[in-house]
């Protein structure tokens, strides 16, 4: 069929396009020919969706805090998107027991394939015959997560620092296939609808729609119906849930935080100043916001990211609420997912940097507009150095050091690193600067229109940009000086763009002079660093990280007891200065470390707070492992069990 198809004009012309990238085919016309002429464009399912996609997901699900499992039905409304009439449905899953599938009310034959690392099991479902192009199947599948679970973290009441227990989900990037059987891949999106059954409040990636009481069933007291709708399409990986001991306060006109109701004051304060104020400002860079409500989640400690782009709630560390609305960045930088990554999605995980670097791109000019010009800059120099890290910790020829990664046969958490984030970001400044700021900025509402509701690749977004300049010589000659495919596939560093370091000079210096001092001589004052931000702190550690081995432990306690890094009540500065610390060997704060790791899960600092502690004191590294792995939510257990045991499977975790 492909030989035959294969002489075909209409091949010919796909085959140009592929070549070119220049023409401006359409994208759906693309799309189909990529899925008849290729294997799908996203490596990381083992889904067959270039023959079905899922348009509709019903979960009904109940949350049990005895079992920690999540039970239920699925139902999944499958479109066929072929002619081929395929005779087979497959879904991703990943340590889930599939108990029942029905397929339009009937008994399918079904089946669980044998574990293919680290992609886990696909769910093979027969049909008697194919599905016409167009025509729709539902699948009702029952099914129960297993403790193996890669996507949920259960939390004691202890750990939770209440009197319930909580539990949430992280399903990005391949983790939903281990709640329920789906086609796990960015370039599927399905409206959602959410019926969850639990004893403690509940939320969801979608609109509230109702809560019925459930009391009446004596097995169940205090057992409430928690229903929501998602009807803006979204990927698998967007998929949220949360329950425990939740209460909310409005942060904005169309906001609320919702948090413990011990925390709940202070997460008010620290993001009602912020939160609308940043939501306006990218409605004047993009267009108006399209989700209806903007609301953070503040999770337990153990919360492995900064923040996860949840639709309709974002989650979020509780190292966010730091007391001085210090690390309000990190809700810029989630709202803006809700342009790039929520609505207009990355179409495999390949792309990501579509996803982050467009966001970090989007945060950044929010905060220019909101604190000054000078502070996108004063951003990218913080991002510069992480990038510049991540580049060092993979070896500058790595492939995950390239803007597009080949993620075959991988699995995309170990990809994770600040090069989408920052590499996507120079990209785009890049661009920005080629075609000149004004005919960027108009480019942007073109690209977020153009691919809302869809997923793209890489491709796609040059495609668009380069027609989007067809009718201006200017910018098109500009374009065309671009080299693509060196921005797409170089690995290391790319060229270092010029920063305005008006905002970080001081921090500059003040760093030159304890590295020129060096250690002892170098006498620190308080008024060093008066008036300083936390951000500008940031920026003076990381420069001192630089040459921190070869300062002595007085000179890192001197830094740490006059400059009040070491109780800072700022997670960002005090994990900083611990890393510092534990390269000068000062056995002081070992076990402050230690005790920071089984406060905070947040892998940002978890993984080099170990990296820097098990080579300072393997043992006490060990030890703190130990004690706390039950603490980490399990993608965090797996990463750090790699880190210091070179454990390489997800069978580790
Ligand atoms: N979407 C990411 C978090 C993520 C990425 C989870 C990949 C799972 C896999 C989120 O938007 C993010 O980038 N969070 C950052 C915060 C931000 C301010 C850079 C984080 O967690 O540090
Ligand atoms: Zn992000």
């Amino acid at each position: 069929m492909v030989l035959a198809f294969n002489k075909s004009p209409l091949f010919a012309g796909f085959k140009l396009y592929c070549y070119s990238q220049k023409t401006s085919v359409s994208f759906s016309f693309r799309r189909r020919m990529a899925s008849i002429v290729n294997p799908p464009r996203d490596p990381n399912t083992l889904s067959n969706y270039n023959n079905f996609v899922t348009t509709h997901t019903v979960a009904n699900f109940s949350i049990d805090f005895e079992k920690r499992s999540i039970s239920g039905n699925v139902i999944l409304s499958l479109k066929s998107i072929t002619d081929a009439a395929a005779k087979e449905i497959l879904l991703d899953t990943d340590y889930l027991k599939v108990e029942n599938v029905e397929l339009n009310g009937k008994a399918p034959k079904w089946e669980l394939l044998p574990r293919l690392e680290p992609y886990g099991s696909v769910l093979r479902i027969s049909l008697d015959k194919g599905v016409k192009n167009g025509d729709s199947v539902d699948l009702d599948i029952q099914t129960e997560t297993t403790e193996k679970c890669t996507a949920l973290g259960w939390m004691t009441p202890a750990q939770a620092r209440s009197d319930h227990p909580y539990m949430y989900t992280q399903c990005q990037a391949i983790h939903a296939r281990s709640i329920f059987p789906c086609q796990d891949t960015p370039d599927v999106k399905s409206t959602f609808e959410f019926n969850i059954k639990s004893p403690l409040p509940t939320l969801a990636s979608g609109l509230a729609t109702g809560i019925k009481d459930l009391d009446q069933d004596s097995a169940a007291v205090g057992t409430k119906l928690y229903s929501f709708k998602q009807e803006i399409p979204i990927p698998s990986y967007l998929f949220a849930l949360a329950s425990g001991d939740i209460a909310k306060a409005g942060i904005g006109p169309r906001s609320v935080v919702a948090t413990g109701p011990k925390e709940i004051q202070a997460a008010k304060w620290e993001l009602e100043g912020s939160t609308e104020k940043f939501i306006q400002t990218i409605e004047g860079i993009v267009f108006s916001y399209q989700w209806e409500t903007y609301n953070v989640l503040v999770l337990p400690p153990s919360f492995p990211y900064g923040g996860m782009e949840n639709p309709v709630f974002t989650f979020a560390t509780p190292t966010l609420i730091s007391g001085d609305r210090e690390n309000v960045d990190v809700i810029a930088h989630e709202l803006s997912h809700s342009y790039s990554g929520n609505l207009v999605s990355n179409a495999s995980w390949e792309h990501f940097w579509l996803n982050e670097g467009w966001t970090t791109y989007l945060e950044r000019r929010i905060q220019a507009s909101v604190q000054g010009e000078s502070h996108r800059d004063f951003s990218a120099i913080i991002g510069w150095k992480a990038l510049q890290d991540s580049v060092a910790e993979f070896g500058d020829t790595h492939e995950f050091t390239k803007l597009i990664v080949d993620l075959k046969g991988k699995d995309p958490d170990d990809a994770f690193s600040s090069i989408p984030y920052e590499k996507g970001y120079t990209f785009l400044s890049y661009l920005e600067k080629q075609i000149g700021k004004e005919k960027w900025n108009k480019f942007i509402p073109h690209y977020f229109t153009t691919f809302a509701r869809r997923s793209l690749d890489s491709y796609d977004f040059k495609a668009n940009l380069l027609s989007f300049c067809e009718s201006d010589a200017t910018a098109t000659a500009a374009l065309n000086n671009v080299d693509w495919d060196a921005w797409f596939y170089t690995p290391g560093l790319p060229p270092k763009p010029d920063f305005d370091t008006s905002l970080v000079d001081i921090c500059y210096d003040l760093a030159a002079r304890w590295e020129e001092t060096k250690s002892d001589k170098f006498e620190p004052h308080a008024q060093d660093i008066k008036g300083w931000t936390a951000n500008q702190i940031v920026v003076f550690l990381n420069r001192v990280q630089g040459f921190a081995t070869s300062l002595d432990k007085q000179a890192t306690q001197a830094m740490g007891t006059t400059y009040g890094f070491a109780k800072s009540s700022n997670v960002e500065v005090v994990a900083r200065y611990f890393q510092i610390a534990l390269k000068a060997r000062d056995e002081s704060i070992y076990n402050p470390t230690a005790e920071l790791l089984g406060n905070v899960g947040r892998m940002k600092f978890v993984r080099p707070l170990f990296k820097q502690l098990n080579e300072a004191n393997r043992a006490l590294a060990m030890e703190t492992f130990e004690k706390n792995k039950d603490f980490y939510h399990p993608i965090c257990r797996a990463m750090v069990e790699k880190d210091l045991f070179g454990k390489g499977s997800k069978e580790s975790g």
